[in-house]
């Protein structure tokens, strides 16, 4: 991740409020928005890829109750999600951004360290790759601690549902670069004590340009959205109509 002096918005699966969650066309739309991060969840399939997929089941997205990591590659790649749109590999997404944006890599599933950090290796192996565009993030610690064995460079992001203060032990003892909290039980004070620690906040995950004042205001340093762009689409939408005191945002 680039320093900015700025909030940094992430695409959250893409650019799931716009275009179906962790497909290529939605991390090609949160591009086409301007989104300088995108953050996609992996798991590690039956026949060891490393896929892109969200969900523990393909209940929601596909219909069916198997489970992701019980499905060989071939079989993930015959699901079709909704709009024709299919589940890509890690590998195919690295592929095609290209450079293009940082992507920060979710572990969702168990196992997914080792096949992640291959991949990533082999892209930072390209020029058109800096080890700053990958953030590594997951709830479970022991692929952040397998991950962090295997790069002592690479930045990652400790994921905390409702306690980030707990997570500073942890975070300190991986060096890690930020941690994750859910936005909705983030606390001014909790911003403040992480910071000071000398860790980055990135919450998750917003929807609207109220929430993303209500984390500016609370200083976080990012924040997950749903519809990366929006807000510099009200922006310019604003800017239009000239109404300069809800212009300041930068
Ligand atoms: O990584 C931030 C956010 O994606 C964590 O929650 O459930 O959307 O993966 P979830
Ligand atoms: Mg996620």
């Amino acid at each position: 991740m680039k320093k900015r002096n700025r909030l940094i918005k992430i695409g959250h699966r893409g650019a799931k409020g716009f275009v179906l969650e962790n497909t290529i066309s939605s991390i090609e739309h949160a591009i086409k928005l301007g989104s300088e991060s995108v953050e996609i969840d992996v798991y590690r399939c039956n026949s060891g890829e490393i896929v892109v997929f969200h969900d523990e089941t393909l209940e929601r997205l596909a219909k069916s109750n198997e489970r992701i990591e019980d499905l060989n590659l071939a079989e993930i790649q015959e699901v079709k999600l909704k709009g024709d749109l299919y589940i890509p590999t890690l590998e195919e997404v690295i592929e095609i951004a290209n450079g293009r944006v940082e992507i920060n890599i979710e572990l969702k599933g168990v196992n997914t360290a080792i096949g992640t950090f291959e991949l990533v290796s082999k892209a930072l192996s390209t020029e058109n790759w800096k080890h700053g565009d990958f953030l590594i993030s997951s709830f479970i610690q022991e692929e952040l601690i397998k991950y962090r064995e295997l790069d002592s460079d690479i930045l990652i992001g400790v994921l905390s549902e409702t306690s980030p203060i707990e997570a500073i032990a942890f975070a300190k003892k991986i060096d890690a670069y930020a941690i994750h909290p859910n936005f909705k039980y983030l606390k001014k004070s909790e911003v403040e004590k992480i910071q000071k620690e000398g860790f980055k906040v990135f919450a998750y995950t917003i929807k609207t340009t109220l929430e993303k004042q209500r984390m500016k205001k609370m200083g976080v340093d990012g924040v997950f959205c749903d519809y990366p762009g929006r807000y510099t689409i009200l922006k310019k939408a604003l800017r239009r109509v000239q109404v300069p005191f809800l212009n300041s945002d930068k």
